[in-house]
Parts: C-alpha cells; sequence; structure tokens
C-alpha cells in the first residue's frame, strides 16, 4: 500500500504546512512592524523653518513732468506709468479699469502721442512729459474747449471713462490736424476733408464708455474738430 494516505503522513505534513490561523497572526504582526516608523514619523512636530524677511525690490528714480510738473519718483522697476500717477505722484483723475489694454480708461498722453498707461513702465518713460487729464485745462479754472464740449453734449454718464476719452479725443484732434489717416480714411495719402462720424469712431474705438455715452461723445469730438465750439 501506498504511505501517501497513511495518517502519519498526514500528520508530519499539516505540522509543515503554516495554517491559516498562523499565517494571519503573521501578516498582523508584520504589518504592525511595517507602520511603527511611520506612525512614529507622524507624530514629530515638523521641522521649523528659519523665518524669512521678504526684500522689498530696489527702487529706481524715474524723472517725469507731468503736467507742466517736474516730478522724481522713486518706484520699483516693474511699477506701470498709471500706478506711478495714481499711487506715486497722487493724481488720480486718470483711472484703471481693465489694467490690461482693454477698455481705455488709463489713457495720458506721452510725449504727445496717446498711451495705455497700464501697458507700460514708468522706468519706460524717465525725462518724458505726461499729460493726464489734470493737465488738459490750460491752467487750473479754465476747461479746454473739449471738455466744455463734453459737458455740453451730455458726453458722460457715470465718469468713470471720461479721463481716458478727454485724453484721447485731446490727441485725436491733434493727430487729424497733423494729418493721420485712420483705418477707415478712404485715401490713407490725404486727411479727410472733415471727421466723418465713422471716422471718430474708428480713432475712439480703444476707448470703452459702458455707459454707451458714444453717440454724445462723438458729438462732442465732432464739434471741437470742425471748430463749432
Ligand atoms: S486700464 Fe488701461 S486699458 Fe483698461
Ligand atoms: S460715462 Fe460711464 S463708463 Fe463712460
Amino acid at each position: 500500500m501506498s504511505p501517501v494516505n497513511t495518517p502519519e503522513h498526514d500528520a508530519s505534513d499539516e505540522a509543515q504546512k503554516p495554517s491559516c490561523r498562523r499565517f494571519l497572526q503573521s501578516a498582523a504582526a508584520a504589518a504592525a512592524v511595517t507602520a511603527a516608523p511611520l506612525a512614529h514619523a507622524q507624530q514629530q512636530p515638523a521641522a521649523a523653518t528659519p523665518a524669512s524677511t521678504p526684500v522689498p525690490p530696489a527702487a529706481v528714480p524715474v524723472r517725469l513732468t507731468i503736467n507742466g510738473h517736474s516730478y522724481e519718483l522713486q518706484v520699483e522697476a516693474r511699477t506701470t506709468l498709471l500706478d506711478a500717477l495714481r499711487e506715486y505722484a497722487e493724481l488720480t483723475g486718470t483711472k484703471k479699469g481693465c489694467d490690461r489694454g482693454q477698455c481705455g480708461a488709463c489713457t495720458v498722453i506721452a510725449s504727445g502721442r496717446r498711451i495705455n498707461s497700464c501697458l507700460t513702465l514708468a522706468v519706460m518713460h524717465d525725462g518724458e512729459s505726461i499729460t493726464t487729464v489734470e493737465g488738459l485745462a490750460p491752467d487750473g479754472d479754465t476747461l479746454s474747449p473739449l471738455q466744455r464740449a463734453f459737458i455740453e453734449k451730455d458726453a458722460f454718464q457715470c465718469g468713470y471713462c471720461t479721463p481716458g476719452q478727454l485724453c484721447s479725443a485731446t490727441s485725436l484732434i491733434a493727430e487729424y490736424r497733423a494729418g493721420d489717416a485712420s483705418a477707415v480714411t478712404a485715401d490713407v495719402r490725404f486727411r479727410p476733408a472733415q471727421l466723418s462720424d465713422d471716422e471718430i469712431r474708428e480713432r475712439m474705438s480703444g476707448n470703452i464708455c459702458r455707459c454707451d455715452a458714444y453717440p454724445n461723445i462723438v458729438a462732442a469730438v465732432k464739434s471741437i474738430a470742425s471748430g463749432n465750439a
């Protein structure tokens, strides 16, 4: 008879096999040993990070002539012209709308050209002349003809866009008188004989008015450009 199925053989075989219970006990013990260092690590307080004191960026001098007055501003190199005017020179007539070149509320005149002051750094204009809405009136008391026309034509409601509209329109009239064409000028070799509504709308298209005062803005600009005001 073969010894394979004898009781003696079964007993020794079973002794060599780990029982299900012993296996589970071993696994639990191993898991406990493995988890112990992790639990210990989690109980350790986080290593203190050394306190770091932020170092402010160095200021750089910017010399500007704003509305005929000399300013020497100490600004961070990353300061926009808009922020330099409002926060450093404290000329808050220039407005911040979108701060990304989309609305025109921040329009000022830099060395004779209208620009979005939110899209340019103050340091890029060192030594230049800047005109803001505060400088459009020939003296402190008398409004410019264009400013008067805006009032007479009711060319604003909330007024937030108006400083940018006024600076832009002031430049527009100077550009037109200097012979500049626009995208809707029929023959760009010649200045249009008149500033049509289309010409004004195109040339003012960088200035958004959320109050929708556009017809009255066009009327105000036209009255000055055509010499009727
Ligand atoms: S704030 Fe400069 S374009 Fe809107
Ligand atoms: S008047 Fe209000 S946004 Fe132009």
